[in-house]
């Protein structure tokens, strides 16, 4: 009986009369996937081992095997020698099946007053910490890129748009800046997410807690959470933490998305604002002219792909009574695509934005077709005693005459912009020029040059602060 785990493949077998068929041995079993967790289940036994032993469950003599045992296997694993196998259907069996052929019953000992429920439950916060601290650098990053092209175009004039229509002059850096605030509240998203990642499920055990005299803020303590989870069929059944990643993650690549949307508009022939380096762009294999932003239009693509991953976990939660239950082992691929996706995107972006080439003078002569400047004729005649709605009419009828005789606001003599009112004077020129009309938003928040750059320095400061 002693022996049961070594001669049997299934760790639970005895009960059995026949062994698994090969159909839903592959059909349940994990390994294929969740053998990423290898490093992190280690280090959770490791701490699980350590407390064991403080507490008197285990002798020192098992806990120093244990740890020679895991450092074998952790070698193992590493120089890619470590036999996987699919009859020990996951990571953890894998693993334990192997440090019991390394050092015998010590390794039989590990799994006491644990479960794989509250196992795997740990292993994948550990993992997802990990992930979100490696993205939070990426992100800052990222931010760190826009930030010095923004510097870099803090007075540069592009159109701004609504409705995609020229609407009023604002700076390229400015555009910038707002992704800047998209993704810096990214960044706190992910960075509330771990608050609750970063909570201890073992001890736990299979659902109810365990008859041992565990010690699981010690546990909690070596592996580096803030606390322990407060209720044992909570801890090992939910994975909403995982689901508040991939959300975060989901408006984290929506906005990659819009982004990505611009890129591929800036970069278009007819718009011409911007060039991507050519080492993110493909050719096409029968139009010679072309330069495609593949990138930015996998990224628009891949932003789907993590959204099916949302909802295909929050569609696996929603129908599970308490507490495990192995519907939850589908949780891994959704959440490691997406954690995959996140990152690669992140770091291919970073690397993009940084060779960014901007076609300053196309941009500002888009400033100028539209009648861009004509909100700031209407605010010039209130400057000067009209009410606004008087104004807004007298604009649109010059907009009219302007576009009629094809020639931008800026083009029309005084005399022809007098004819709509007497108050307009010589000055007006100032405020009909992009330059004279982003200067002249000059508030917190405002396309003004001066406030990008105070703007800039904010976020660099914020970023200094936050980052991980
Ligand atoms: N591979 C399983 C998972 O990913 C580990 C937990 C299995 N627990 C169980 N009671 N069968 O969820």
């Amino acid at each position: 009986m002693t022996d049961q785990f070594s001669k049997k493949t299934e760790a639970w077998s005895a009960r059995f009369n026949e062994p698994v068929s090969e159909l839903v041995k592959r059909y349940t079993a994990s390994v294929d996937f969740d053998k990423r967790l290898a490093d992190v289940d280690i280090e959770g036994s490791l701490a699980h081992a350590e407390m064991l032993q403080a507490v008197g469950v285990l002798t020192a003599d098992d806990l120093a095997a244990i740890r020679g045992g895991m450092k074998t296997i952790r070698d193992e694993i590493a120089n890619g020698r470590f036999i996987w196998s699919l009859d020990l259907e996951d990571v953890h069996l894998n693993i334990e099946k192997r440090l019991t052929d390394l050092i015998g019953d010590a390794g039989k000992r590990l799994h006491t007053a644990r479960s794989r429920n509250d196992q795997v439950a740990t292993d994948i916060r550990l993992w997802l910490r990990g992930t979100i601290d490696e993205s939070r650098h990426l992100l800052a990053q990222l931010q760190q890129a826009l930030l010095d092209l923004a510097e870099e175009h803090a007075d540069t004039i592009m159109p701004g748009f609504t409705h995609l229509q020229v609407a009023q002059p604002i700076t390229f850096g400015h555009h910038l800046l707002a992704y800047v605030e998209m993704f810096a509240r990214d960044a706190e998203r992910l960075a509330d997410c771990r608050k609750r990642v970063n909570r201890l499920p073992l001890g736990a055990a299979a659902l109810a807690g365990t008859t041992y005299p565990i010690d699981r803020e010690r546990v909690a303590r070596t592996l580096g959470f803030d606390g322990v989870c407060e209720n044992s069929l909570d801890a090992v059944s939910d994975r909403d933490f995982a689901i508040e990643f991939c959300a975060a993650a989901s408006v984290l690549m929506m906005h990659v998305s819009r982004l990505s949307e611009e890129l591929i508009i800036w970069m278009s022939a007819r718009v011409g604002f911007i060039d991507l380096a050519d080492r993110f762009c493909t050719g096409s294999s029968i139009m010679p002219q072309k330069k495609n932003p593949d990138v930015p239009e996998l990224a628009r693509g891949k932003t789907g792909r993590v959204y099916g991953h949302l909802m295909a976990l929050l569609t696996l939660m929603k129908g599970q009574p308490l507490a495990y239950n192995k519907d939850n082992q589908e949780d891994k691929e959704p959440l490691f695509d997406t954690a995959d996706t996140l990152v690669e995107t992140l770091r291919i972006f970073t690397d993009m934005v940084g060779g960014i080439r901007v076609k300053a003078d196309r941009m500002r002569a888009a400033a100028t077709e539209g009648f861009a400047t004509a909100t700031d004729l209407a605010d010039y005649l209130v400057r000067k005693g009209l009410p606004f709605r008087d104004s807004h009419e007298i604009v649109a009828h010059a907009v009219r005459l302007a576009g009629d005789s094809g020639r931008d606001l800026a083009e029309l003599p005084l005399a022809e912009l007098q004819a709509f009112s007497p108050l307009i004077a010589e000055d007006v020129f100032a405020v009909l020029t992009p330059e004279g009309s982003v200067a002249s938003r000059n508030h917190r928040g405002g396309t003004a040059p001066d406030q990008v750059r105070q703007a800039i320095a904010r976020a660099r400061t914020r970023l200094g602060t936050d980052s991980p």
